[in-house]
């Protein structure tokens, strides 16, 4: 692994989205995880994003091993009358030190624009949080050969310039991709990827180490595949990161 003062290359990342999965018996899963890379440490640094309710007792689980806490969203405002949102300030007081911006399941369930990725980023950095912020297209937009400039447009409007030189990922979900078993070839991720390094070097004075991570349908069998495709920094995982049986040989695969 790269050391943290290296800004020449990307530190490598495999992260698990459990979304509103895991009540509190899935820490089980976290535990065992962080067991088997105690014994057997990971080339990659390796988070876990726990249903918000967790992240506390999941930190407390996973102190001093090499496992991270993250949060699936945070609020742009860093208290107020917000019902039923959270804070990055609450979220890393919480144990969280990533979260999880921009991810499509918001950006389509709850509107989110590239402003409001933007915004929350922001609010992001002031509470200490380390942002990964998605883009990805539709089906449709790929099928209409429009990938690229979607991807581009989203990135372009989800990050702030105050971002630059504050520890970042971005993550690659093609839409179509994302819970359907279905992958794109290793070539259209490159392509993709190619392309959202570009952009990040010709923004961000520290663009070459920001990682990209690819994230949709990985699992066990394909992940050597896609995580060493061409520009691929790691991975975000949903349902296979559920298990540790599953989400560890993804870990080593990276
Ligand atoms: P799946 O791995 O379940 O396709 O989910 C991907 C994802 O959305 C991770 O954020």
């Amino acid at each position: 692994m790269r050391g943290a003062d290296d800004l020449s290359q990307p530190a490598r990342l495999v992260a698990g989205n459990w979304k509103m999965n895991g009540a509190s018996g899935a820490l089980r899963e976290a535990h065992a995880l962080a067991e088997a890379l105690s014994q057997a440490p990971a080339a990659c640094r390796v988070a876990l994003f726990p249903p918000a309710l967790l992240i506390h007792r999941m930190a407390e689980q996973v102190a001093g091993s090499s496992v991270q806490v993250g949060a699936q969203d945070c609020h742009a405002e860093s208290d107020g009358a917000y019902t039923g949102d959270l804070s990055a300030e609450m979220l890393h007081e919480a144990g969280a030190r990533l979260v999880i911006l921009g991810h499509s399941e918001r950006r389509t369930g709850y509107r989110e624009s590239d402003a409001d990725v933007t915004a929350k980023v922001e609010a992001a950095l002031r509470g200490g949080l380390e942002p990964v912020v998605c883009v990805g297209e539709t089906l449709e937009q790929r099928d209409a050969g429009r990938a690229l400039d979607v991807v581009a447009v989203q990135l372009q409007g989800s990050l702030p310039d105050s971002l630059d030189g504050h520890p970042f990922a971005v993550a690659y979900e093609p839409i179509w991709a994302i819970g359907t078993g279905r992958t794109p070839t290793v070539e259209q991720v490159e392509v993709v990827h190619g392309r959202i390094h570009a952009l990040l070097a010709a923004r961000f004075a520290s663009g070459a180490a920001i990682p990209v991570l690819y994230g949709g349908s990985v699992k066990p069998s394909n992940a050597a595949e896609l995580l060493h495709a061409r520009g691929v920094d790691g991975a975000l995982v949903g349902g296979a990161s559920l298990k540790a049986a599953d989400f560890l040989p993804i870990v080593r695969a990276a």
